[in-house]
């Protein structure tokens, strides 16, 4: 009997376990029954784009946090794939900070070469996954949205690959209720637009922050003030934007700052992070962590250290993306084909995720959290066929990033780095980000 391999997601990470199958396939070895069971109608998570929020016309929580115009915020030579990059996809070298639709091309064009879209079922969200003790199996409880049916079937290894950034953490502040503009989560965010000539206040200092605050300035809002909690991103912002310490309250049109000052405002938009957040798994198959990179109780980064045939992909947080996930990817299928041993002493398995918790632990900032991440992937990639690529090379193009940033956040994405999957520098894009308003993927590949 073959084993049968549940994998739950076809975002970037669900994909890159497909593909990891197939690439064992491809090479002559008998791999087990794949099903991979994905919510939306379409593959690419994230980066399947979706006007929606809210709830989707299943009436299930809408996946995506995407919006539009959104272009990667780090290099694409931190992501490339080891076994396609991106000159074999565009048929040339491209520029480094691609927009949205321009990555999900790439993304889906991997898989379609791959010829795995069969092996997914579309419109099927998970609802519950249960350990059978007496069997060593999983009945994995599957919705088919469009038949709007349930059904149960049982597999001996299931991965979750359902993504981390989708469930919004949404604080209250005192006087929330009684503001008269709109208060969104980044999830919800989708159209730059929406915010022109308004006065806007985001709370957070990460990513979205950054970023959302990014696209509403470039799309002509009339001021960015953004409330830290702990510390301020800290680039040197256009004149109409600041930074300020921590929201206390709102009234009706007014923020109130810890530092004693104040700033009418038109919408707020929280930028305040997401929950892992795995509503289909039961206590002792549910993950439980922080956003790091050292996540609780998966040994490798990968297996339920509690049930080892319970595999997670990509719920670290993310310097690296695309090449990580496959490393997992990797990693995992040669686990469930009996290729790596999984010690079965749990105090061994637990005692990895402790090591890589204090190793993590031990840097001192973001260059050593960036080489810890990489050093993690290669420790992966060295146990797998994996194609080896120099990750060092990737980890360089990240600093690089980093001292971009730190020179004009509103123009990093005017820079370009050398690929270390093919070795060709990337052309400079023919547009600077800020007058670069129409981002289509036909746009943006007149390089
Ligand atoms: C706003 C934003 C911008 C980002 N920008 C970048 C960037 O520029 N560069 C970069 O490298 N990374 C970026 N990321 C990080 C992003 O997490 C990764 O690029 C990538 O999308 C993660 O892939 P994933 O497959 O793990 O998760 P996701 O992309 O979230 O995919 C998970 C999939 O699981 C499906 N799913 C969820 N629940 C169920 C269920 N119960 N049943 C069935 N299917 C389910 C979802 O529909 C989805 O298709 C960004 C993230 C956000 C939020
Ligand atoms: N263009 C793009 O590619 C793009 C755009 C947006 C996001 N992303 C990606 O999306 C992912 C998520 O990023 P993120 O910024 O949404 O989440 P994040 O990195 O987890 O950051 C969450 C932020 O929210 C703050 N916060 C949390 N609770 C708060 C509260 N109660 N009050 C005030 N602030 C609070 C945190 O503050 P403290 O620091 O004080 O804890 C932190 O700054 C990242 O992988 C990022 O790269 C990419």
């Amino acid at each position: 009997m073959k084993k049968r391999v549940a994998v739950i997601g076809a975002g970037p990470s669900g994909l890159a376990q497909l593909r990891a199958f197939q690439s064992a396939q491809a090479k002559g070895a008998e791999i087990p029954e794949v099903v991979c069971f994905e919510k939306q109608s379409n593959w690419g998570g994230l980066w399947n784009y979706t006007w929606r929020t809210g709830l989707d016309e299943h009436g299930e929580p809408v996946h995506g946090s995407m919006y539009r115009y959104l272009w990667s915020n780090g290099p694409k030579e931190g992501l490339e794939f080891a076994d396609y990059s991106f000159e074999e996809h565009f048929g040339k070298q491209i520029a480094s900070y691609p927009p949205r639709a321009v990555l999900f091309d790439y993304i889906e064009g991997r898989v379609k070469k791959a010829g795995v879209r069969d092996w997914i079922r579309f419109s099927s969200t998970i609802r519950m996954v249960r350990y059978n003790k007496d069997k060593s199996n999983f009945t994995v409880t599957v919705h088919d949205l469009k038949k709007d049916s349930m059904y149960d079937e049982e597999f001996d290894h299931v991965i979750v690959a359902s993504g981390h950034f989708s469930t919004p953490s949404v604080p209250e502040y005192l006087g929330f209720d009684k503001f008269h503009g709109r208060v969104m989560h980044a999830h919800d965010f989708r159209d730059a637009r929406e915010f022109t000539g308004k006065d806007l206040l985001l709370l957070g200092s990460s990513y979205s922050a950054e970023d959302v605050g990014s696209q509403c300035w470039k799309y002509g809002a009339k001021s960015i003030t953004v409330a830290y909690r702990n510390a301020p991103m800290g680039f040197d912002w256009p004149d109409n934007w600041q930074e300020v310490p921590a929201l206390l309250r709102m009234d009706e049109d007014t923020a109130y700052f810890k530092d004693g000052t104040s700033k009418k405002i038109d919408a707020i938009i929280l930028c305040t992070g997401y929950k892992h957040h795995f509503p289909y798994l039961p206590d002792d198959l549910r993950l439980k962590t922080a956003n790091r990179l050292a996540t609780a109780d998966l040994y490798k980064g990968v297996a339920w250290v509690h049930n080892p045939k319970l595999f997670y992909i990509g719920m670290q947080d993310q310097w690296f993306t695309f090449n990580m996930f496959d490393a997992q990817a990797w990693w995992v299928r040669d686990a469930i084909m009996g290729r790596i041993a999984i010690p079965s002493d749990k105090n061994a398995l637990q005692k990895d995720v402790a090591d890589r918790v204090a190793g993590e632990d031990a840097g001192q900032d973001a260059h050593d959290a960036i080489h810890y991440q990489g050093d993690y992937i290669k420790e992966l990639v060295a146990e797998t066929d994996y194609p080896t690529f120099d990750v060092d090379g990737a980890c360089e193009a990240f600093f690089e990033w980093k001292e971009h940033k730190k020179k004009d956040v509103m123009a990093f994405r005017d820079n370009a780095y050398k690929s270390v999957i093919t070795g060709t520098m990337a052309p400079v894009h023919h547009t600077p980000w800020k007058h670069a308003l129409e981002d289509s993927m036909e746009s943006y590949l007149e390089n």
